[in-house]
C-alpha cells in the first residue's frame, strides 16, 4: 500500500445510506482534529493509477453530536464523469477511507457578525449539508445554554432538480419541530411543479420576492444575513440578486449582509 500522504488520515465508512442513484450520505469514523459546524474536510481515495484523489466535502453532523467529533457524516453527489465521487459511491460499510485530519471553512456560526436577526440559509444539491450541521450545533448549544447566537428566525431554503433530491426530510421536519416557528423550511425545485415547494431558481425567487413570502420574513440590511452554498452560478447569480436588493458582501474587515461557499 502506497504511503497515506500528509494531512491524510485512515477512517472507516460505518454506515451508506443511498437517497437516489447519484445521491448517498457516508458515516465515517476518522481521527480528525476539532471542527466548527459548517466546515469542511476531504475525503480521499487512490485511483486505478495509484494516484491518490482528494476532494472537499462538508460535515452534515454537528461536531457536538452524540456519536463524537470523530463521527463524521458527509452527503455526496456521484458525478459520473468524475474522478473521485464515483469511487466513494462504490464504498461500503467496513471499508477503509482516506480522510484530512485538519477540517477548515470559514461558512460557520462565529463568522456572522453580531446583531442578525434573520439568518438565511440559501443551498443547491448536496450544500444542504453544512446547514444541517449548523441548525443542530445551535440547538446543541441552546440546550445547553452556551453562548448561542440569539437568531429571531432562521430561514433554510434547499433548492435541487427534483423532488427526490430533497435529502434529509426526517431531520429537516425534527429539527422544524425542535425549532417551534423559529425555523423556516422552504425547498425549492427547479424541474417538477411539487406541492409544498417553490418552483425556480433562487435569484428569480429572491427577486420577485416569492422567498420572503413562502418564508413569512422581509429582507432588510438592518436583520438579514446570508449564506449562499453550492452551485458556483447560483452563488453568482444569488449575490448579483443580493446586491441588487441593497445587500452588501461580507468582509471581515466590513461587515456584510452575505457571504458564500462555492463547490467547484
Ligand atoms: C468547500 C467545498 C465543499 C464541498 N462539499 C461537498 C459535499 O459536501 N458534497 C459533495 O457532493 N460535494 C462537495 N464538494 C464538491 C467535491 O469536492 C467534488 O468536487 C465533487 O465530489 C466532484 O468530485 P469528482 O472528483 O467526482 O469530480 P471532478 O473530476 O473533480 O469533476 C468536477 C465536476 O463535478 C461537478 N460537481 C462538483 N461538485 C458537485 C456537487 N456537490 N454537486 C453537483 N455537481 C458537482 C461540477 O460540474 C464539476 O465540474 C465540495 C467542494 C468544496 C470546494
Ligand atoms: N440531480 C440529478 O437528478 C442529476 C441527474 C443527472 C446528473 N446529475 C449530475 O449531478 C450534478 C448536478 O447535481 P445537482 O442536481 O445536485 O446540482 P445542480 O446542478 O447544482 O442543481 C441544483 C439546483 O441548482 C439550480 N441552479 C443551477 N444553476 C443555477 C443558477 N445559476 N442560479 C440558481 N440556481 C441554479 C438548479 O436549477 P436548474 O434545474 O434550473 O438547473 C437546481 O435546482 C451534475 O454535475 C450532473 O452531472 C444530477
Amino acid at each position: 500500500m502506497t504511503d497515506i500522504p500528509h494531512g491524510l488520515v485512515t477512517g472507516k465508512v460505518l454506515c451508506k445510506t443511498q437517497w437516489t442513484d447519484q445521491l448517498f450520505s457516508l458515516q465515517v469514523s476518522a481521527p480528525v482534529s476539532s471542527y466548527l459546524a459548517g466546515q469542511f474536510t476531504k475525503l480521499g481515495l487512490l485511483n486505478g493509477d495509484g494516484e491518490w484523489v482528494r476532494r472537499a466535502y462538508s460535515m452534515v453532523n454537528a461536531p457536538e453530536h452524540r456519536f463524537g467529533q470523530q463521527h463524521l457524516e458527509f452527503l455526496i453527489i456521484k458525478d459520473q464523469n468524475g474522478q473521485l465521487s464515483p469511487q466513494l459511491h462504490q464504498l461500503n460499510e467496513g471499508d477503509d477511507i482516506y480522510v484530512g485530519k485538519d477540517p477548515s471553512g470559514f461558512m460557520t456560526l462565529e463568522e456572522i457578525p453580531p446583531n442578525v436577526k434573520d439568518f438565511w440559509m440559501l443551498s443547491t444539491g448536496t450544500a444542504v449539508g453544512p446547514f444541517i450541521s449548523i441548525l443542530e450545533s445551535l440547538q446543541i448549544q441552546q440546550q445547553e445554554a452556551t453562548n448561542a447566537k440569539p437568531f429571531n428566525r432562521l430561514i433554510l431554503a434547499h433548492a435541487v432538480r427534483t423532488q427526490q433530491d430533497l435529502t434529509y426530510q426526517e431531520r429537516i421536519a425534527q429539527l422544524v419541530q425542535h425549532y417551534q416557528g423559529k425555523l423556516i423550511y422552504v425547498p425549492i425545485i427547479s424541474r417538477e411543479s411539487v406541492t409544498g415547494a417553490l418552483r425556480g431558481r433562487i435569484p428569480s425567487l429572491l427577486l420577485g420576492g416569492d422567498l420572503e413570502r413562502a418564508a413569512s420574513v422581509t429582507i432588510n440590511k438592518a436583520d438579514s444575513f446570508f449564506y449562499l452554498c453550492g452551485n458556483p452560478q447560483m452563488v453568482r447569480d444569488t449575490s448579483d440578486a443580493l446586491n441588487s436588493l441593497g445587500l452588501e458582501k461580507h468582509l471581515r474587515r466590513k461587515a456584510g449582509q452575505y457571504s458564500s461557499e462555492n463547490y467547484w
